[in-house]
């Protein structure tokens, strides 16, 4: 049994005060159980105090992007050891921002992957077609090469507890979601392709959330698919309730 797993996104949100305030609201609307793993990935400025403010619950918290060298003259960087030696559990890597504004490359995003795994911190790996990409029928195929090209030269031993968000570019902020069914196929798809890349019993327990527009409203639809194991939220996750209506699905 994969375990769902809820990530929020801040991107470049929330000053310290607010993120602070943010986690003291959401403890109380949390799920006494912990069968939902949530996460929180706030600005790295952010990164201190919301772990101080985590501590002693569940929330894990993550970063938004890395540098693949451990250290050295890498101006405006921050290494997989800084966020693992500050109490970072996750980082998201390969954000279709970041690859569309920041220069991320599969290449890049491979290097990433590496060297947080290196560290013992768990990647999570942005994948997704832009609108062009799907009109041309080209999802499958986008989403398979990514895939693939993030985890080369990766051990199957070392990638069970990787996880994978499918984000469809044209549904990212945009208030347009992919439909419930839709994501399913293209989820299905990269599942197979890490049985292929892998094996089949990694691919089993590999997490891949669902991200784009995600609010209270739809996220259930997308938790009934059988390969859906939980969402990447960017708008939703900047207001404790629906972030915690959200976990609730
Ligand atoms: P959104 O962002 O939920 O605001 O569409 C998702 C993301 O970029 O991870």
């Amino acid at each position: 049994m994969r375990k769902p797993i809820i990530a929020g996104n801040w991107k470049m949100n929330k000053m310290n005060s607010e993120a602070v305030q943010f986690i003291k609201e959401l403890k109380p609307l949390l799920p006494e159980d912990d069968s939902v793993e949530k996460v929180i990935c706030p600005p790295f400025t952010a990164l201190a105090p919301v772990i101080e403010e985590c501590r002693g619950t569940d929330i894990k918290v993550g970063a938004q992007n890395v540098h693949w060298e451990e250290s050295g003259a890498f101006t405006g960087e921050v290494s997989p050891q800084m966020l693992k030696d500050m109490g970072v559990t996750y980082c998201i890597i390969g954000h279709s921002e970041r690859r569309a504004m920041f220069g991320d490359t599969d290449e890049t995003v491979n290097k990433k992957a590496k060297a947080l795994l290196a560290a013992g911190l768990i990647p999570i790996i942005c994948v997704g077609e832009s609108l062009e990409q799907k009109e041309a029928g080209n999802t499958f195929k986008v989403c398979e090469s990514q895939v693939q090209k993030a985890l080369e030269g990766i051990e199957p031993r070392d990638a069970g507890n990787i996880v994978i968000a499918y984000e469809p570019i044209w549904a990212i902020g945009t208030g347009k979601t992919a439909s419930s069914e839709d994501a399913q196929e293209v989820i299905a798809h990269i599942r197979k392709t890490l049985a292929r890349v892998l094996n089949e019993e990694v691919a089993g327990k590999i997490r891949i959330q669902y991200g784009g527009s995600v609010k209270p409203e739809n996220i259930a639809s997308f938790m009934e698919k059988e390969d859906i194991d939980g969402a990447l939220v960017g708008g939703a996750s900047l207001k404790s309730q629906s972030f915690s209506e959200i976990i609730k699905y």
